[in-house]
């Protein structure tokens, strides 16, 4: 994995010794408004880290890419993932502390990682999935290129109520 510049952004492969600073970040309410829920403790978060170095699923048959988004005062603000699957498809997901919320930050991060994918992972299908009330999320998808997927791909990723499943597919530059 390597160091990717997004603007004024810094992605930074994710390692152990991120979680200091990410646990700040995760602890922040606002980013489980739909889904999911804080890290229990520090140790826990480092624990996951250090774990997720290995970049793969236990399997092996997945590649698991997570950056985390530096600011210039060298705060980090959060991360972006990305689960590699074969034949050139990913799924993503991307949390910014509330703080930094509403100045293009998330997307300009997101577009980034999606760049790298592309150029560096040969993915060409990206999807996302997502709770329909995520409107923030929902809209920094669409401004990328995503759209609804079809209810047949919606059945075959197993979206549960209340969740939509987003696609786009990506041309090589
Ligand atoms: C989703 C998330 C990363 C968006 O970050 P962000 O930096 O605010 O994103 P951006 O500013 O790039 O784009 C947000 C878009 O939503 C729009 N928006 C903001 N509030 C909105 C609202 N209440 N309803 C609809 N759209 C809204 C913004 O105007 C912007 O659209 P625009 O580019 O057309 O102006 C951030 O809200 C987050 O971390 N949420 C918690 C975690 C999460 O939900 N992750 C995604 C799981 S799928």
């Amino acid at each position: 994995m390597r160091v990717i510049e997004a603007g004024s952004l810094t992605l930074e492969p994710q390692i152990a010794a991120h979680a200091d600073g990410m646990f700040v970040v995760l602890s922040d309410p606002a980013i489980y408004e739909y889904e999911n829920e804080p890290p229990p403790s520090l140790e826990w978060l480092r624990a996951r880290f250090a774990k997720l170095e290995t970049r793969r699923s236990a399997d092996g048959h997945e590649q698991w890419l997570n950056w985390v988004i530096r600011v210039p005062t060298s705060e980090l603000i959060g991360y972006v993932q990305a689960t590699v699957r074969g034949e050139g498809r990913a799924a993503i997901a991307y949390v910014l502390s509330s703080a930094y919320w509403g100045r293009n930050l998330g997307r300009q991060a997101v577009e980034a990682m999606i760049c790298e994918l592309v150029e560096h992972y040969e993915v060409r299908s990206l999807y996302a999935v997502l709770k329909r009330e995520n409107l923030r999320s929902m809209r920094l998808l669409e401004r990328l290129g995503f759209s609804v997927a079809a209810p047949e791909q919606q059945l075959t990723h197993q979206v549960e109520p209340g969740e939509v499943l987003m696609r786009r597919e990506s041309q090589k530059t």
